[in-house]
């Protein structure tokens, strides 16, 4: 569910007109909502009462300030991947107890700066990071606590750009080689087990790989209880998926998937930590773009938007599809034509949609791009030299940008050419 409906046919972001912010803002923007952002973080945490837990918002899907603010002061916690998305943690108000610090080839210096700025936990991968993770901390006579990210060998049954859990992919440590790694982690000093951690992919649409995989990682807690090891947190990773369409079938709700934590992991005693990203953001957020000609080819019509896959990767990177919309809502009884959505860029890859049924569509028109609110934003690039696009977020009746866009004079003047040329 979201918060981006028709009201007197026109869209709305909760009580406000995109029409109306697009032309404030000018066109391309993403737009967030934030009852939307509110209500999906509410039903993670809600799923999973009365287990003491975290929801720890993955970053990576929607980095910017204020969504982290907005987030953090509900008691969100964060799964940062990154120096930069570490001080964004902190930028946003959130405390570093509250962070937890994932991925697989994190730096001594990023080590560093969250032993000094507080940290919840590190989840490790590798044993060579487990080594430099206890030197940093031991330099700084710090103690860092740690779970190491497992790898379960599951299949996550999801994009193959996007599954993690399979014994092929660059993640975590084997299963089979967990209690070995545990047995080296409790002899490191500077180091401090806390948990186990997983992770097995993203926009999973079947709860059965997280059965799969939770079971494994509650007969691996017992056994390293058993070796002695204090196993107090389980971080589960993220990667419930999100509905791309409104007519396919519904995925599982976070409330399905607190059923299953509980089912399976509920009877060990741990703090449960989760790092949904997608299902938090995804349906908050909206691309919003202008139509700039409609193009006649010879067996079809191209929509060419003033939006680019520079401004969305996902359908020219994964093949995704995001449903797309007018903002002004079609006459009743349009009918509906075949269209090709495409943006500016000199590739034929920067196509979003192919045969697309849309009510007819004009030059001037502006369309929604639903779904866009995770990797979205974050992985715009200024490809073309085309200005990342601003952000805005809703509340209520009121907007706000919440990153504004940058002109070409920002842009250049981040590069120089050097006196010798
Ligand atoms: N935790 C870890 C360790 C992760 O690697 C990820 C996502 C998450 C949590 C959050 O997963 P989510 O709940 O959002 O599924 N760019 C791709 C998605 C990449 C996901 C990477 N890791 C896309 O546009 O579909």
């Amino acid at each position: 569910m979201d918060h981006f409906l028709y009201k007197n046919g026109q869209l709305m972001a909760e009580d406000v007109a995109i029409a109306d912010i697009a032309a404030a803002v000018g066109t391309p923007f993403y737009v967030y909502s934030a009852a939307t952002l509110t209500r999906h973080y509410r039903l993670f945490s809600e799923a999973l009462d009365p287990l003491p837990h975290t929801v720890c918002f993955a970053i990576k899907s929607l980095s910017n300030l204020a969504v982290l603010k907005l987030l953090g002061d509900l008691g969100a916690g964060m799964d940062v991947v990154s120096g930069g998305e570490y001080m964004r943690a902190k930028a946003a108000g959130v405390p570093g107890e509250r962070i937890v610090f994932s991925g697989v080839g994190k730096t001594r210096d990023e080590m560093r700066l969250a032993l000094t700025g507080g940290v919840r936990q590190f989840n490790v991968e590798s044993e060579p990071e487990l080594l430099a993770l206890s030197e940093v901390a031991t330099a700084l006579g710090a103690v860092a606590p740690i779970t190491l990210r497992v790898n379960p060998d599951v299949d996550a049954k999801t994009h193959e750009k996007i599954a993690t859990g399979k014994k092929e992919n660059k993640f975590g440590i084997p299963i089979s080689k967990a209690r070995a790694v545990y047995a080296q982690a409790a002899s490191l000093p500077g180091l401090q087990v806390v948990g186990i951690d997983v992770h097995i992919g993203s926009q999973l649409t079947d709860l059965a790989p997280f059965e799969a995989a939770f079971v494994k990682i509650a007969e691996l807690t017992e056994q390293l209880r058993a070796d002695g090891h204090t196993i107090s947190r389980l971080d589960l990773g993220g990667g419930l998926g999100i509905p791309y369409t409104r007519s396919n079938e519904a995925p599982p709700l976070p409330l399905d998937y607190g059923a299953l934590v509980k089912r399976t992991l509920g009877h060990l005693g741990c703090e449960i930590e989760i790092e949904p990203g997608r299902l938090i953001s995804g349906n908050s957020g909206l691309l919003v773009s202008e139509v700039i000609y409609v193009k006649e080819g010879e067996d079809r019509t191209f929509l060419i938007v003033d939006a680019a896959m520079n401004d969305l990767v996902r359908p020219s990177m994964y093949g995704a599809h995001h449903d797309i919309v007018p903002v002004i809502e079609a006459a009743a009884g349009a009918p509906p034509q075949d269209y090709d959505v495409v943006g500016p860029v000199c590739e034929t890859g920067d196509t979003f949609a192919k045969a697309r049924a849309l009510p007819p569509i004009g030059a001037g028109e502006l369309l929604a791009f639903r779904s866009a609110g995770a990797y979205g934003a974050v992985m715009a690039s200024e490809y073309n030299t085309r200005p990342l696009v601003p952000e805005v977020l809703v509340q209520g009746d009121h907007f706000a940008v919440i990153r504004a866009r940058p002109t070409f004079e920002d842009i250049l003047k981040r590069e120089s050419i050097p006196a010798w040329l």
